[in-house]
C-alpha cells in the first residue's frame, strides 16, 4: 500500500474515531444535579409519573388511590383526585397535551395481587383552564386486577 493511501487512511481512522467519541460520550461526572422536589415520607408509594406541559409532575400512588401533582419549583403537592372504590392507581399515559390516561384497581401490597374486575382505565382531561381535571372511566377490564404501565403507542390510535 502507497504511502498516500496509508494517509487517507490513517485520516478516515480519525475521523471515524472522532465521530465515535462525539456521538456516545458521556457527561461529565457531576453534570447532572438531583435534588428532592418532594418527600412523600413512609408508607407512601408513589408508583409512575409523567410530566405535564407546564413542568408539574402527574402520579398515581399504590398506597392510596390517588393522583398527585407536584409543582417542582415551589415543591407543593396537591391530591388532584381521589377513586372512592378503588385502592390504587398505576400508568400514565398522554395521547394530547395534558390528555391523560391511568388505571385504577384495588390491588394489595400485603399479597401484590389485583382484585380481578376492579382495574378500570379512566381519562384525566387536563386541557381545561378550571384547575380540576375532568375525569371519567373509559374502560372496565373483566379479567384484569391490576396493570403494570400504560404507554401511549400512537396518539391518535390510542394505549
Ligand atoms: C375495591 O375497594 C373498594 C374500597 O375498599 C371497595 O369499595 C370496592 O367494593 C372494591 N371493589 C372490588 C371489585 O373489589
Amino acid at each position: 500500500m502507497g504511502t498516500a493511501w496509508m494517509f487517507l487512511l490513517s485520516q478516515i481512522l480519525v475521523l471515524a474515531a472522532y465521530s465515535l467519541s462525539d456521538s456516545y460520550s458521556t457527561p461529565a461526572a457531576g453534570s447532572t444535579q438531583e435534588r428532592i422536589i418532594y418527600d412523600f415520607g413512609k408508607g407512601i408509594w408513589p408508583e409512575n409519573i409523567i410530566l405535564r406541559h407546564n413542568g408539574n409532575v402527574l402520579g398515581g400512588l399504590l398506597s392510596t388511590p390517588q393522583i398527585f401533582e407536584i409543582d417542582p419549583i415551589t415543591h407543593e403537592c396537591k391530591i388532584t383526585h381521589t377513586f372512592e372504590d378503588k385502592t390504587g392507581v398505576f400508568g400514565f399515559a398522554e395521547t394530547e397535551p395534558d390528555l391523560f390516561y391511568a388505571v385504577a384497581s384495588n390491588f394489595s401490597l400485603g399479597t401484590f395481587e389485583g382484585v380481578e374486575g376492579s382495574a378500570d382505565l379512566y381519562e384525566l382531561d387536563f386541557r381545561s383552564l378550571s384547575q380540576d381535571p375532568k375525569i371519567r372511566k373509559v374502560m372496565d377490564f373483566p379479567a384484569a386486577g391490576w396493570f403494570n404501565g400504560l404507554a401511549t403507542l400512537d396518539g391518535e390510535k390510542g394505549l
